[in-house]
């Protein structure tokens, strides 16, 4: 970003509004203490911007933009419009968003608009021109922070005038009502619309609703969404065009599509709260920083937020103990962070989130948390050299929110759990140490020697062509269950799953004649070349021209193929995996992919709860076990204690 020295980024948001000035000179020493070179200043203080309607009052961040600037201290300005003030809502209860179920929410919390409320956009436009002109100058600011976490509480608006935005859309996106019932199928249950306007939102409805209605529905209210930032960020650059302009993305949000969103910031930024609780919250949050830096083509990206120890919603709120904190930011940065923030600098004296951890907790500078924040800000001041480095990456995993969202529908063959399905072979990486990008399946990927396609189950033409494309220029391509199964408008790809009568099919040299998923995901074995435990699915593969590897043993497809792959001269293997397997088979399926393309591991076998990954030249190692290991990675031996990480020369 600009305006700044060559620093990991550090700090948090920073909520002045909630304390006595009195407090913020004492923000001010202790931030420079712990080594803060950044705060996220006005996120939510739009009513103490714009108290009443059209009249505004600055006077008070002028000088905490003046203490900052003084204290040398960067700060990425909020546009303060996530949370309208009580007079929107009692000035225009049309703002407010409606439920599903018609129910219009209430004032009280935050983030209560309708993504498609003129009115919420009148004044939030205004308040964004107020800020951006006042602010253009200042010396303190390095970067705009529009909105925050768009979609986190409110997606979807089921409100008339989001239902007249959707017709809108619609009309954009079809042209005519012939082609909208077309992609819709409506001829099935007599949904056959004659004019746009007989049209609605996908409300509650008696049984399954009209699937191409609902992901359009999601296209729509992510679309929505994007268009509220473009608005605000278009309004910005018109007075500061050379100050990055970023928005906080949530990790995997199924409802925000952040390939759509991801051109339009200049600075890809995540919030993640990984669960201390769960043993496997580091690969959730290790694919969430991979995910990150591929949503940016490999850029660096900002940790936006992440807590210093427990959040406040979850049951229970469990601590992260000594080193954790450390953990989840230097696995960040190894994976392309440029910036580790948090929610937030001095935890909070009242309201919703007073529970929650911060960089300065209630109990003052005198504590374990607080100790932590010091001793890591002054770790990453000394981590300059990273800012800006690579994550080279040879494996891409190929992750769609269309297929997540239609494959996770009501009325399909199976209840399915689209990102723990990716993340499955997410983690047969992780535990090789090999990088993985995310990728659209739409996306070149010629960078790529393996691309990985698990359950892509929407795939366009395009998408068909250019995983057909991998084998061909002699990469190696995976494909998985559930995937070429329908079409972007959820029309099924007819003559056999896998993109029907196309070139990924004769790219796999097989075709899914039935599908067969598992009461209960009992498990099952598979035989053969690839040997071991599967479950959750299985289903009749038709093999036209590839090799069998592995069959089912027992079950509703016994003794029918389960693994194949194809190999024709001079191409890539073209594998194809029919069932979900275990974590041992997928070592070994993990192990025979990074053989067939070439790409190097760093363990030799597969490690749980170790990770490793390089950048810039270093490579960090990540214990996340409660226990000591001792490992090797290229002939060197390491020690790390529990929750221990060390960056070595790669
Ligand atoms: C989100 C929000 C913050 C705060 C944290 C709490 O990330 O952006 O304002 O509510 O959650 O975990």
């Amino acid at each position: 970003m600009s305006r700044t020295t060559r620093r990991i980024r550090y700090g948090g948001d920073y909520n002045p509004e909630q304390w006595p000035v009195l407090v913020w000179d004492e923000d001010v020493r202790l931030m420079q203490q712990a080594h803060v070179t950044t705060v996220t200043v006005a996120v939510f203080a739009w009513a103490q911007l714009e108290p009443v309607p059209g009249r505004y009052e600055f006077g008070w961040l002028d000088d905490v933009l003046d203490r900052m600037n003084r204290g040398g201290i960067r700060v990425i300005l909020a546009t303060a419009t996530a949370s309208p003030p009580a007079w929107l809502a009692h000035r225009h209860p049309e703002s407010l968003p409606v439920s599903i179920d018609g129910v219009r929410l209430a004032f009280g919390s935050r983030q209560q608009f309708s993504p498609s409320s003129t009115a919420y956009r009148h004044h939030a436009m205004r308040l964004v021109s107020e800020l951006a002109a006042r602010y253009a100058e200042h010396p303190a600011i390095e970067a705009w922070h529009v909105g925050n976490e768009y979609g986190n509480h409110v997606t979807r608006s089921y409100d008339p005038e989001s239902e007249a935005a959707f017709r809108i859309w619609l009309q954009n996106r079809y042209g005519d009502i012939d082609a909208l019932n077309a992609a819709w199928g409506t001829a099935f249950w007599s949904q056959t619309y004659q004019t746009f306007a007989e049209v609605g939102v996908p409300s509650a409805a008696p049984m399954i609703r009209n699937p191409t209605q609902v992901l359009d529905f999601d296209r729509f209210s992510s679309d929505a969404l994007l268009e509220l930032y473009r608005a605000e960020a278009d309004i910005i650059r018109s007075h500061t065009p050379d100050i990055p302009i970023t928005t906080n993305f949530m990790s995997f949000f199924k409802d925000v599509d952040y390939w759509s969103w991801a051109p339009h910031v200049d600075v890809v930024s995540d919030d993640l709260y990984p669960d201390p609780a769960d043993p496997r919250s580091h690969v959730v949050s290790a694919a969430t920083r991979d995910l990150m830096r591929s949503l940016g083509a490999g850029k660096s990206w900002l940790l936006m937020e992440q807590a210093t120890s427990a959040v406040n919603w979850r049951p229970p709120n469990v601590p992260l103990t000594d080193g954790r904190h450390r953990l989840n930011s230097l696995q960040a940065v190894a994976r392309g962070a440029d910036g580790i923030l948090h929610f937030q600098w001095r935890q909070s004296a009242a309201g919703a989130e007073k529970f929650h951890s911060a960089m300065l907790p209630h109990a003052g500078e005198d504590t374990r948390i607080h100790r932590g924040v010091r001793a890591l800000g002054a770790e990453l001041s000394r981590l300059g050299d990273l800012v800006g480095a690579d994550v080279p990456a040879r494996v891409a995993l190929c992750f769609d929110w269309d297929s997540w969202r239609a494959v996770e529908q009501d009325g399909t063959p199976a209840v399915v759990d689209y990102l723990d399905t990716v993340l499955r072979f997410y983690e047969g990486f992780l535990r090789r140490g090999v990088t993985v990008d995310f990728l659209h399946p739409e996306a070149d990927s010629t960078a790529y020697s393996l691309v990985v396609a698990p359950a892509a189950h929407v795939l366009s033409d395009d998408a068909v062509c250019a995983l057909a494309s991998v084998p061909a220029r002699g990469a190696t391509l995976v494909v998985t269950y559930l995937s070429g199964v329908v079409d972007k408008h959820l029309r099924i790809r007819l003559g056999g799953y896998l993109g029907g009568e196309g070139a990924l099919r004769s790219a796999l040299g097989v075709k899914v004649e039935e599908f067969a998923p598992v009461a209960d995901s009992a498990p099952f074995d598979v035989t053969g070349d690839y040997a071991g435990e599967s479950d959750f699915w299985q289903e009749l593969i038709r093999v036209d021209d590839a090799q069998v590897v592995s069959s089912f043993a027992s079950g509703f497809a016994a003794n029918s193929p389960a693994i194949t792959v194809k190999r024709d001269p001079g191409a890539g293997a073209a594998w194809y995996v029919g069932t979900r397997p275990s974590t041992a088979l997928m070592d070994q399926l993990i192990g025979a992919w990074l053989a067939d393309s070439g790409v190097p591991a760093a363990f030799d076998h597969a490690v749980a709860q170790v990770e490793t990954v390089v950048r810039g030249g270093q490579r960090l190692i990540a214990n996340h076990s409660t226990t000591a290991v001792d490992l090797e990675i290229g002939g060197r031996r390491f020690d790390l204690p529990a929750y221990g990480a060390i960056w070595t020369e790669a």
